[in-house]
């Protein structure tokens, strides 16, 4: 194992440099905050919420906390495993794992194809929350009018130059920490401002929760009505637990590759899910009571979050301020997510083909930039075009989070529990019978061999209405 962690880290030449560097690592803590920060992003203040508001509120999400509880931590307990064991990244990580002629490593490809599809609509998002970083400093948002709110967000997103300058402008910021090779630097920031954010958070569910008519909002949120519940549905919570969790694509390989030997894999993925799934909740609770409170439409989808977070800081002493920090916040949390999309192309581009970590990172960029504009067009020049009936934006977001991540995900599942099989699990997961942990291995194996597998596939198979 050490031979081939040296080997690869001579191979990859100046990829060591980054927060890819082995000892970037080093402790506990350092694994757990760039899983982390990889995880909590825009998925949870974004996402999450505009999911939760289109899909019918508490039922939605019992579903999606089943999703993450048997799909989403299998999943990343799975490629912690895999990265560790190989230390290459996403595809060379399954062709070195697979027995001989088996093509496992068309999961890692996939994972590279659904990078750039969520990268597309993700950056674009970014862009917007970029954006507000201004339009919240310039002071010209705050207002607690749905009308005022929904033209100003609408103002942004369908001028066509401002939608892509934005989206460029987040590239060309991610392309610049990933080439300067500070994201260690970055990792750092993260750690001390995800905290803040969460402060923040809290500090806007106080206000949200406080309003008048709060109590529609906690209904929403607590009290299920499962008639809502259809496969599409279901389809779309599970998309949501692998999207959140950043799993099914190879971005946890990759991160599992800079795992040290004796890092407890079922104790961090644990943890991070946990995180992660307070960090969206409070992200409920800061924007429902406020959604039902002050008169918004809780199925505004993409523009709830942009709508309503400017309505709640109107109603806050010191709202001006406090809303830059919000979004300023917001988009520190994204850059880590982003980093973690897009080093999986890096990783392989400089992996397999010898690339500069420039190259690597120029080319992924340039061809993102190119994907991503029919994404962030999506608003304006291109919102009457539609593909399966979607706008490329929903179209991009759609095919990644319900197709190519689970998909990944299953056979991911498939693979550990039929290929790899219960020794090298076992292995892995007590880190060579370091840990005392025989029952999670035992649970976990059978989880993973025959639940999760069997779930997504029904999931998808009746979400994309097949069965
Ligand atoms: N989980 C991140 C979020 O919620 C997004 C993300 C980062 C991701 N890396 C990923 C999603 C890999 C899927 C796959 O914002």
């Amino acid at each position: 194992m050490e031979t081939a962690s040296e080997g690869q880290k001579v191979a990859t030449g100046e990829v060591a440099r980054g927060f890819r560097k082995r000892d970037a690592f080093a402790t506990g803590l350092g694994v757990l905050t760039a899983t982390l920060g990889s995880a909590v992003g825009l998925g949870n203040i974004w996402k999450f919420p505009a999911m939760t508001g289109q899909n019918g509120g508490a039922a939605f999400i019992i579903v999606y906390l089943f999703c993450t509880l048997l799909v989403g931590l299998p999943v990343m307990m799975s490629e912690h495993m895999l990265g560790r064991r190989a230390r290459k990244d996403a595809i060379n990580t399954m062709r070195d794992l697979a027995p001989r002629r088996q093509p496992w490593w068309l999961i890692g490809a996939a994972g590279g194809l659904a990078a750039f599809l969520i990268m597309a609509f993700y950056s674009e998002v970014a862009g917007w929350v970029f954006a507000y970083v201004f339009k919240a400093a310039s002071g010209s948002i705050l207002s607690t009018d749905p009308a005022t709110n929904s033209a100003s967000f609408g103002a942004l997103v369908s001028d066509p130059w401002q939608a892509l300058l934005w989206q460029w402008i987040v590239l060309i910021w991610v392309g610049a920490i990933i080439m300067m090779g500070v994201s260690k630097g970055i990792e750092r920031v993260t750690k001390k401002l995800l905290p803040l954010l969460f402060v923040l958070l809290i500090a806007v569910c106080v206000r949200s929760l406080t309003l008048d008519g709060a109590g529609e909002g906690i209904k929403f949120l607590f009290n299920p009505d499962f008639s809502k519940v259809t496969g599409p549905v279901v389809l779309a919570a599970m998309g949501l637990a692998f999207f959140k969790l950043s799993v099914g694509m190879g971005t946890m390989i990759t991160y599992g590759s800079y795992f040290k030997e004796d890092q407890n894999i079922p104790a961090t993925a644990t943890k991070v899910m946990l995180a992660d799934l307070t960090v969206s909740i409070l992200a409920g609770l800061a924007i429902f009571p406020a959604v039902f409170a002050l008169g918004f439409d809780v199925a505004a989808g993409p523009s709830l979050l942009f709508e309503i977070i400017p309505a709640v800081f109107a109603s806050m002493p010191g709202g001006d301020f406090f809303v830059i920090i919000f979004f300023l916040l917001t988009a520190i949390a994204a850059t880590g997510a982003m980093i973690s999309i897009v080093e999986v192309p890096v990783a392989f581009l400089t992996e397999q083909f010898r690339l500069s970590r420039q190259t690597a990172t120029l080319l992924t960029l340039g061809l993102l930039a190119l994907v991503g504009a029919p994404a962030a067009l999506s608003f304006s020049e291109l919102s009457e075009t539609s593909i399966f009936g979607k706008t490329f934006f929903d179209l991009y977001d759609y095919a990644s989070s319900n197709i190519l991540l689970p998909v990944g995900g299953l056979f991911i599942c498939i693979f550990i529990g039929w290929v790899w099989g219960f020794d090298n699990v076992k292995r892995a997961l007590s880190n060579d019978g370091a840990l005392n942990n025989q029952g999670i291995v035992a649970l976990f194996f059978t989880v993973v061999k025959y639940i999760t597998p069997l779930l997504v596939l029904l999931v998808l198979l009746d979400g994309l209405n097949i069965l």
